[in-house]
């Protein structure tokens, strides 16, 4: 890796019930400008692009009562597991998330999870050729399909049939005829956003086999649009976003700017429905406008089940102020259309653009509400129970995901080692490791050795804490190294042995000589050594403060006491060498979000 300095987008996140959240990562792709940032002035590197979060990454214990807070529980920090900016090039990213690529024939055992996500050749040229880049779970790339601008619509990469199939929106541009607004002998021309369907396996990394190209063209006629009229024609009259296909061989269009949904043959092509709109075939007790994201949830030969985004505007045109997910189910017999549940937009705001809504496996829904890559989940009867914004109001998301994933990257973790001290008496070597999108990592060990050609020492085992875990050791511990460990204290990787630099502000001549770790082991092997948590001993501090002066508060403190005293002492076990682990110091432990915090990540 060759990152030097990382600055890790962080989140303001509100749990609103804990345990009713489903599992999974997010799965999210922020940018701001959606041609690439770097003319902007607010360019940084790192922030772009693909990212997963785990949203149990830190859990940062409640030094208020809940008559303070809003909620009564704990807060929780979510934390990177994966900035795949370098791997996008630092540029916008869309439709960020796994997919199932299982090859026919291989056991399920065997079968790997891989990641997806499509951008652009040219960064300030949406029209220009574009990729969809597969990656499998160690971060290696699998393939990159390259696709022509006509085909690499950004909106859908929507894999199929257990990955041997993938939809996606198409545009071809076209000149018809104004016949639709009664002035055939007039033409204009217009952009017709249609789908492809690929086969993915007979698709090598560059070339494409269509099995499918659909074109609205002698379909959709250009008065279904709420964009353009006779005097304004603006050649995005459509503006497909999302596309799905069902168990019968039916394809599901979602169109923006005709605010319609369609059902359209698998055996000619023909619309067999539409669904809102201008032309809605259905008696419905619902309206939705500039939707997104529509999706097939169950499907029988008598009624639908669907999702969607409902915006309820198109850019400034607002038709409904609070945008919502929608469960919605089709009698297509009947042809009746009925709202089962609406999950409304947490703050009462509108989406004018982007957005996107995910049924979970447990009926559970996480909504992607754009701006600000603002998410929010909520409980199969409609309970909002998580809510969560980037603190950069900067960076948006065309979608984001919930999904389980594996993350096992055959890269070394990365370790960043310096000692400090001014004089003899009292030298320490702080260590920073962080290994960029792996999983299920539990503890990191140090090791420290005197020279090349003696045995390691281990010096300290600490918590995982955040994207980067940081420690300080007792004298100037030269050779170092560090091992990932799981929840089952198995090794998942290390670190390659490197040496830590002199201290930076020696008032000596000559830097002083490593010390050898194992003389640390001698007479100093405190089992838990003593508490340097400055924050424990200010919150014990506040909680004195408070339980002498106010006995009342001394009775609503109670919890957070105990959880405190919890937080102080599992801090600070698993020290096997009278080392202390200061294990708090990561910026991105802090409990109140601030915009950005920079910290290094990687070194060469
Ligand atoms: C964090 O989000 C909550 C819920 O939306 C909000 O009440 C709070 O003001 C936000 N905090 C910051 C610092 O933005
Ligand atoms: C696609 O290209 C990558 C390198 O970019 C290579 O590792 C992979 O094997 C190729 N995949 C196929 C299916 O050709
Ligand atoms: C990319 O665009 C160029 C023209 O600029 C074209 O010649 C080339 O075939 C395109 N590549 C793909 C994969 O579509
Ligand atoms: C057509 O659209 C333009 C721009 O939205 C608007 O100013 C104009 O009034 C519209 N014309 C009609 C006939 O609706
Ligand atoms: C189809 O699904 C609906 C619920 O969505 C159910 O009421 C109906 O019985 C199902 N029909 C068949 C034939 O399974
Ligand atoms: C190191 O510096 C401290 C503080 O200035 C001083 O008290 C101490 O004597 C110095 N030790 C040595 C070995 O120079
Ligand atoms: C290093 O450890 C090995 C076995 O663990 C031992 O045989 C060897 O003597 C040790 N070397 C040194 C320099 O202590
Ligand atoms: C290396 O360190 C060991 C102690 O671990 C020491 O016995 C040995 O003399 C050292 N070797 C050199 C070359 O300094």
């Amino acid at each position: 890796m060759m990152i030097i300095s990382n600055i890790i987008l962080k989140w303001n996140i509100t749990h609103y019930d804990r345990s009713a959240v489903a599992p999974g990562y997010w799965f999210t792709a922020p940018y701001w400008q959606h041609d690439g940032d770097r003319d902007t002035g607010l360019w940084v590197p790192y922030q772009i692009g693909p990212h997963i979060f785990d949203e149990d990454g830190v859990r940062v214990y409640s030094y208020l009562p809940s008559i303070v807070l809003h909620t009564s529980t704990d807060h929780y920090d979510q934390v990177l597991v994966w900035a795949g900016s370098a791997e996008s090039e630092n540029r916008p990213s869309f439709d960020f998330k796994p997919i199932d690529l299982s090859i026919p024939g291989i056991p399920e055992s065997e079968r790997q999870q891989y990641l997806a996500w499509m951008y652009f050749h040219e960064p300030y040229a949406p029209e220009s050729n574009g990729s969809v880049i597969i990656h499998d779970n160690h971060y290696n790339q699998e393939r990159e399909i390259s696709l022509a601008w006509n085909q690499i619509d950004t909106h859908d990469f929507h894999v199929i049939d257990h990955g041997s199939k993938a939809l996606m929106i198409s545009i071809s541009r076209d000149e018809p005829s104004l016949v639709d607004f009664g002035q055939p002998e007039l033409t204009a021309r217009i952009d017709n956003s249609g789908f492809i369907e690929l086969d993915l396996l007979a698709q090598a990394n560059t070339t494409t086999h269509r099995l499918v190209d659909w074109s609205p063209l002698g379909r959709v006629s250009l008065d279904e649009s709420y964009v353009i009229n006779e005097t304004n024609i603006f050649p995005d009259f459509m503006h497909a976003n999302a596309i799905d296909k069902n168990k019968y061989g039916d394809y599901l269009l979602s169109a923006r700017h005709t605010s319609t949904i369609y059902l359209i043959s698998g055996l000619d092509g023909h619309i067999i429905w539409r669904l809102g709109g201008k032309k809605n075939d259905f008696a419905k007790n619902f309206n939705f406008f500039g939707q997104h994201d529509a999706r097939f949830i169950s499907v029988n030969e008598t009624h639908y089940v669907i999702s969607m985004m409902q915006n309820g505007a198109i850019e400034g045109d607002v038709r409904q102020p609070v945008s919502s997910a929608l469960l919605v189910e089709l009698d297509v017999e009947n042809m009746e259309a009925t709202l089962l549940r609406r999950y409304r937009r947490p703050d009462g705001g509108s989406t004018p653009r982007r957005g996107n809504a995910q049924r979970l496996p447990n009926s559970n829904f996480f909504a992607c509400w754009s701006e600000q890559s603002y998410v929010s989940e909520y409980s199969p009867d409609g309970r909002l129970i998580m809510e969560a914004r980037l603190a950069s109001k900067r960076l948006n998301t065309y979608r984001a995901y919930k999904y389980p994933w594996v993350g096992r990257p055959l890269y070394p973790p990365t370790l960043l080692s310096q000692s400090h001290g001014v004089n003899g008496s009292e030298l320490s070597t702080v260590f920073h490791v962080s290994w960029n999108g792996a999983t299920d990592i539990a503890y990191w060990r140090f090791f420290a050795h005197a020279n090349s050609t003696s045995n390691r020492t281990e010096i300290g085992l600490v918590r995982k804490e955040g994207f980067e875990t940081s420690f300080i050791a007792r004298g100037f511990m030269d050779f170092v190294s560090v091992e990932a460990l799981d929840s089952n204290m198995a090794v998942m990787g290390k670190t390659f042995p490197s040496r830590t630099p002199g201290p930076e502000y020696w008032s000596g001549e000559t830097l002083p000589t490593p010390d050898d770790p194992v003389q640390f082991l001698v007479g100093h092997n405190i089992k838990v050594p003593a508490s340097r948590d400055i924050g424990a001993l200010f919150g014990l501090f506040v909680a004195g403060v408070f339980s002498s002066a106010f006995l009342w508060a001394v009775f609503s403190y109670r919890h957070a006491l105990n959880r405190y005293a919890i937080r102080c002492y599992s801090n600070l076990v698993l020290t096997s060498a009278g080392y202390l682990p200061i294990s708090t110091t990561s910026p991105l432990n802090s409990p109140s979000p601030v915009e950005e915090i920079t910290f290094l990540m990687d070194k060469a």
